[in-house]
């Protein structure tokens, strides 16, 4: 059997050992896998080891800095880095999506090669894979957990590429990493965060991206989000979201006429998101939020709820 003590003190060890003095260069991504991995090499080796937290502005609302904060209380050496607008240039005008993927993973890596360019003398590269990233390794698309490989298909090898890799999580499965995080004292409302795609937000938004249709969303993200958490459902739920359709519809507000967008929720339970069940929210749960929604978030005038499952539909909707 499994025991998360004994494994937090042999993984220290080996790190130091491999390690040694030799700096490491990891990027955080507010997930549960990274966050353990850069607790673990913190233990081994300190300030030896740079974080990157990457604000593609595309994640929740106030993520970022709720993040970054929460790291920096944990006494991670972490930078954080608003990229927000290389992100949104990449995307203007692009529709498809699997090109906004593959724009997304590009200006990632540009930014974290560009960061690490400032670092001297790093010799590693951390990465949160956990051993169904390694299994899965071949399909390039990447799981909930992607690290960087999975975008590493464009162009030549960027220089941090070439770092050597350094993954303390590479033997276990998730609910192994929860119970290492725990053992670790992670906050356990960082470890039990439903998981979110690294294209964020973008491949919510049907269509193409702008910022205030992501603003949009990520009000829209956060009430039902919040209203999970306040309802005892968060935990009850695998992944939840939001997703804002490029379609208007008419609707009266007072005496007057609407024409805005429609916005649809999603939750699922799933063990491991490669089938999923949506969730039987209460019906007054999901009056409630279509409520909060239509009166608080300016431009969206009507709420449907998803129920489709997977297969046939996917998780997300792009
Ligand atoms: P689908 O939509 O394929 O999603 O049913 C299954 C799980 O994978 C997540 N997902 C992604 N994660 N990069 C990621 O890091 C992606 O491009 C991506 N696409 C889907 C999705 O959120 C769900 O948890």
């Amino acid at each position: 059997t499994f025991t998360p003590n004994a494994f937090v003190e042999e993984v220290i060890a080996d790190m130091k050992a491999k390690i040694g003095d030799d700096k490491v260069v990891l990027g955080l991504s507010g997930g549960v896998d990274s966050t353990v991995a850069a607790v673990i090499l913190n233990k081994a080796i300190g300030s030896n080891l740079y974080c990157i937290f990457v604000n593609n502005g595309l994640l929740r609302k106030n993520e970022f800095q709720n993040v970054l904060d929460q790291y920096k209380g944990m006494g991670l050496n972490v930078k954080g880095v608003d990229a927000s607008q290389r992100f949104y240039d990449a995307l203007e005008g692009l529709d498809d999506p699997e090109a906004k993927r593959k724009a997304i993973g590009r200006v990632f890596i540009e930014v974290f090669d560009d960061e690490a360019h400032l670092l001297t003398d790093v010799k590693w590269l951390g990465q949160g894979t956990i051993y169904p990233d390694v299994i899965e390794s071949v399909s390039a698309t990447g799981g909930p957990s992607a690290t960087i490989k999975s975008h590493h298909n464009v162009g030549g090898l960027p220089d941090f590429m070439k770092l050597q890799v350094v993954e303390p999580l590479r033997m276990l499965f998730k609910d192994e990493v929860r119970r290492v995080g725990a053992t670790l004292g992670i906050d356990p409302e960082l470890l039990g965060r439903h998981p979110f795609p690294g294209p964020g937000l973008a491949i919510r938004i049907l269509g193409d991206i702008t910022p205030e249709k992501v603003a949009i969303l990520q009000e829209v993200d956060a009430v039902f989000i919040n209203g999970l958490k306040e309802h005892g459902l968060y935990d009850k739920v695998w992944q939840a979201g939001a997703i804002l359709l490029p379609v208007n519809s008419v609707g009266v507000m007072g005496d007057e006429r609407t024409y805005e967008k429609v916005v649809a929720l999603r939750a699922v339970e799933s063990t491991d998101g490669m089938t999923a069940d949506w969730v039987h929210l209460p019906y007054e749960f999901l009056m409630k939020i279509s409520n909060e929604i239509i009166n608080n978030v300016r431009g969206v005038n009507r709420v449907v709820y998803d129920i489709s499952s997977k297969p046939p539909a996917t998780i997300e909707w792009e």
